[in-house]
């Protein structure tokens, strides 16, 4: 069976579904790959490199064929609605794709009777550890954002005792100790940076310290969801949280927000006077500015100036952020679905069983049925009778 990479269009995007070492993976599985001409380039592969792993290259002409005829498309960005309805019916799409962000592809993907497996869905249990492309990305998020601070800042990280004077190390405070927030903590700490920490969920206390970062209590209640997640909060409990950050928000010289809520818009976590307390030269990286923003005035792939006490602070709308480390990020990336893709095939056919777990966790549409119970009430499509039917 045919699996097809084309390049990835979102402008911005430097990442590829896969990398030559997961082409010659998949051939290992009795796959025949084929990529688009240059699909790898802002990765670091070039065509060479995946005709030597195993890859048939596709130049540009010929990528709407090869879409039509491919049994399996891999890419990082979900397709845009109109690829996606010139897929042949009975085909695979393996990419990230939301519930409630990509209607348009998802009504698309449906209507070509297409199945399609989203790595935001793929169910968090020991098995699908592999596959776990949330995590692999938010890895490489939660470190490349605190270099992105650490550039920005006007203060050096670690502590220096020099015949000039000794510097104190830079203060960083991390809102959200999931995987990004805890891999931004690991790296701040690794500069010489003081760390502090804080996260909704029970546990995060525990993982803070292990990173070597002091988690701050707030004394107020932890609010957590199913699967391991946080679960959105209350307005009091919101507004509590904010007025109790306020001091640490405040003597901090970098604050890098990481917080989500799984289907739902980032938390509000830092209003605009929480900002102006800071002061001049403090970085703020908002790593959740294109899931709405947990920092008040935060706009994805912008600086925003903001005036704190005695003179500017900046806040970084983060964006694209895996991407910027495109060399890495893709590889872990193409693990992702090369560790997807051996799940589903047997002797050479890429056939998912909705009766396995990951299959039915991750199958956002499954041979043209909308599954995901989220995206099925945004479409206005009745809900499925039993939920065993669904994800
Ligand atoms: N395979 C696995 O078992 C696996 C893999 C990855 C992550 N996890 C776990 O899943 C959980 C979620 O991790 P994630 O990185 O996907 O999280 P995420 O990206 O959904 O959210 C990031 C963090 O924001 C926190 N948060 C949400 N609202 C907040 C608020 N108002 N204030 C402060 N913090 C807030 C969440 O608790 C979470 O830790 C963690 O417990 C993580 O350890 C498990």
């Amino acid at each position: 069976m045919k699996v097809f990479v084309p390049t990835e269009t979102i402008s911005g995007e430097r990442r590829v579904a896969l990398v030559p070492e997961a082409v010659t993976k998949l051939c290992k599985l009795g796959l025949d790959v084929s990529v688009q001409s240059s699909a790898g380039s802002s990765a670091g592969h070039d065509d060479d490199q995946y005709k030597t792993a195993g890859a048939q290259i596709v130049s540009s002409d010929s990528v709407a064929s090869e879409l039509a005829k491919a049994d399996v498309v891999a890419t990082v960005r979900p397709l845009n609605p109109d690829v996606a309805k010139t897929l042949k019916q009975g085909a695979i799409t393996v990419s990230f794709l939301s519930p409630t962000n990509d209607l348009e592809t998802i009504k698309a993907l449906s209507a070509a009777g297409v199945t399609s497996l989203s790595f935001e869905l793929v169910p968090r249990i020991s098995r699908a550890q592999s596959m776990d492309a949330l995590t692999s990305q938010a890895l490489c998020a939660g470190y490349r954002c605190v270099l992105i601070a650490a550039e920005r800042s006007t203060k050096f990280f670690p502590m220096l005792m020099t015949a000039a004077g000794t510097v104190q190390p830079a203060k960083v405070l991390v809102l959200g100790a999931g995987v990004a927030g805890l891999q931004a903590m690991a790296t701040a700490r690794r500069l010489g940076a003081v760390v502090s920490a804080y996260d909704v969920r029970s546990s995060s206390a525990d993982e803070v310290k292990s990173m070597g970062a002091t988690f701050i209590d707030l004394g107020l209640d932890a609010v957590e969801g199913a699967g391991g997640y946080a679960r959105e909060m209350a307005q009091d409990r919101a507004k509590a949280q904010q007025d109790a950050l306020k001091p640490f928000v405040a003597a901090a010289d970098v604050v890098i927000t990481t917080a989500a809520v799984p289907g739902r818009r980032a938390p509000l976590l830092l209003t605009k006077d929480m900002v102006c307390a800071m002061s001049a030269g403090s970085i703020i990286v908002d790593l959740a500015a294109e899931t709405g923003g947990n920092v008040e005035g935060s706009v994805a792939g912008e600086d925003v100036l903001v005036d704190g006490v005695g003179g500017t602070v900046t806040l970084i709308g983060a964006r694209d952020v895996p991407s910027q480390l495109a060399v890495h990020s893709s590889k872990l990336y193409a693990q992702n679905v090369v560790s997807l893709l051996t799940l589903i095939t047997k002797d050479g056919e890429v056939t998912p069983d909705i009766s396995d777990e990951v299959i039915a966790g991750s199958a956002l549409v499954f041979a043209g049925e909308v599954k995901n119970a989220i995206a099925r009430e945004q479409l206005g499509l009745p809900a499925l009778a039993s939920p065993a039917e669904g994800n």
